[in-house]
C-alpha cells in the first residue's frame, strides 16, 4: 500500500493565518527553519510506487479525512489526477476519522463529484455531520453521497472501490468537535483510529490524528503495525496555555502530548525497533516545527519522525 500525507499540520494549518506564535511568525519571516504545512489529511492506495499519474489504470485511492486545503492539497498530488475523462480523480471513496471541521469542511470543496462520494464514518459522526454541522445535507444539493457505516466492531470493512486493503476502525478517547452535541459527553466512534492492512504486501499501517489515551486495543493494534501516525499536535499538556492562546490542555481537547509521563513519545518508545514512528496533525504552536529546535533532535534520537505534506510511504 501507499499513504501519501496531504497534510500534516492540524486545526489552523501552519503558519495559521492570524497567528504570530514563534513558530508562525518565524516561518513567515524565515527566522525558523519549518516547513509550512496544511490541515490534517492522508490518501490510501493499494497500488505501488510506479503507478504514474496519467495510467490508464491508475489505482484508485481512499482520502482519510476531508480538510479545508485540499484543493491545494491536489493541485500538489499530481498522482490523484489520471485525466482519464473530461471530469475525472483518482479518489474513489472517503473516510472520516471524526466530525471536526479540519477534517471534514473539505467535503465542500468536492462538491463537483460526478456521482455521489463513498463516505465512510461512523454512527456519531453521520449524526455531527447531519445536525451540529449538517455539511451531508448540504452537499446532498450537490453531488451528495453514499454513506457507508464504519463498524466499531467485528471484523472491519472494505471499500469496493479500493480492493486490496482491509480496513478496521478502533474507537479512541478523544473529543467530538466543538460544535457537536455530544462535545461535554463523548460518545463511543465520535473519534477513531483506523489500522489499515495491504493484503497482497501484509504491510500495515496505524493512523490517528487525535488521541487522547491509549487503552489496551489501541496499543495492540499499534504494535501490530509496521508503521504509525499517531497524533503530533502538541509537545507539552499545556502548550497553549503557556503561550496565552486558551485554556484548555491538550488532554482536554482531546490530544496526548509527547512529551513528559505517560506522553506519546514514552508509548513510541515500547514499540518493537523496526516499527516507523511518526507524528501527524503537528499544530502549528509545536516546537517539533522547528528543524533546529532541541525538541525536534529529541525526536531524531529516539527515531520519531515528523510528517510532512507530501511524504509518501511504502508498505
Ligand atoms: C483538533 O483536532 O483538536 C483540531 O485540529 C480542531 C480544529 O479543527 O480546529
Ligand atoms: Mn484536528
Ligand atoms: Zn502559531
Amino acid at each position: 500500500m501507499k499513504i501519501r500525507v496531504l497534510g500534516s499540520s492540524a486545526g489552523g494549518g501552519f503558519p495559521q493565518w492570524n497567528c504570530n506564535c514563534r513558530n508562525c511568525a518565524g516561518v513567515r519571516n524565515g527566522t525558523v527553519r519549518a516547513r509550512p504545512r496544511t490541515q490534517s489529511s492522508i490518501a490510501v492506495t493499494s497500488g505501488s510506487a510506479d503507478d504514474t499519474p496519467t495510467r490508464r489504470n491508475a489505482m484508485p485511492w481512499a482520502l482519510v479525512n476531508a480538510s479545508p486545503d485540499i484543493l491545494f492539497q491536489l493541485r500538489d498530488s499530481p498522482g490523484l489526477q489520471p485525466a482519464r475523462t473530461v471530469r475525472d480523480t483518482a479518489l474513489a471513496a472517503i473516510v472520516l476519522v471524526d466530525g471536526q471541521v479540519d477534517h471534514s469542511t473539505g467535503l465542500y470543496m468536492l462538491r463537483e463529484a460526478t456521482r455521489p462520494w463513498a463516505l465512510w464514518c461512523t454512527d456519531p459522526v453521520y449524526a455531527d455531520l447531519t445536525r451540529g454541522n449538517p455539511i451531508l445535507d448540504v452537499l446532498s444539493h450537490y453531488c451528495g453521497i453514499d454513506r457507508r457505516s464504519v463498524p466499531l466492531a467485528g471484523g472491519g470493512f472494505v471499500i469496493e472501490a479500493i480492493p486490496g486493503l482491509h480496513w478496521r476502525a478502533l474507537p479512541v478517547a478523544s473529543k467530538p468537535a466543538p460544535y457537536s452535541p455530544n462535545r461535554a459527553a463523548p460518545l463511543r466512534g465520535d473519534n477513531v483510529a483506523l489500522v489499515v492492512s495491504d493484503e497482497r504486501t501484509g504491510g500495515k499501517a496505524f493512523y490517528a490524528p487525535g488521541l487522547a489515551a491509549i487503552d489496551e486495543p489501541l496499543w495492540q493494534a499499534m504494535r501490530s503495525c509496521d508503521c504509525v501516525l499517531v497524533d503530533g499536535t502538541f509537545w507539552t499538556d499545556d502548550e497553549m496555555i503557556r503561550l496565552g492562546l486558551s485554556r484548555h490542555r491538550a488532554r482536554d481537547i482531546g490530544h496526548l502530548a509527547q512529551s513528559g509521563e505517560g506522553g506519546m513519545i514514552e508509548w513510541l518508545e515500547r514499540l518493537a525497533g523496526g516499527t516507523r514512528k511518526i507524528l501527524i496533525h503537528i499544530n502549528n504552536t509545536n516546537p517539533i516545527l522547528d528543524e533546529d529546535s532541541p525538541q525536534r533532535s529529541e525526536l531524531e534520537r529516539r527515531g520519531i519522525e515528523v510528517a510532512w505534506d507530501g511524504l509518501e510511504i511504502e508498505l
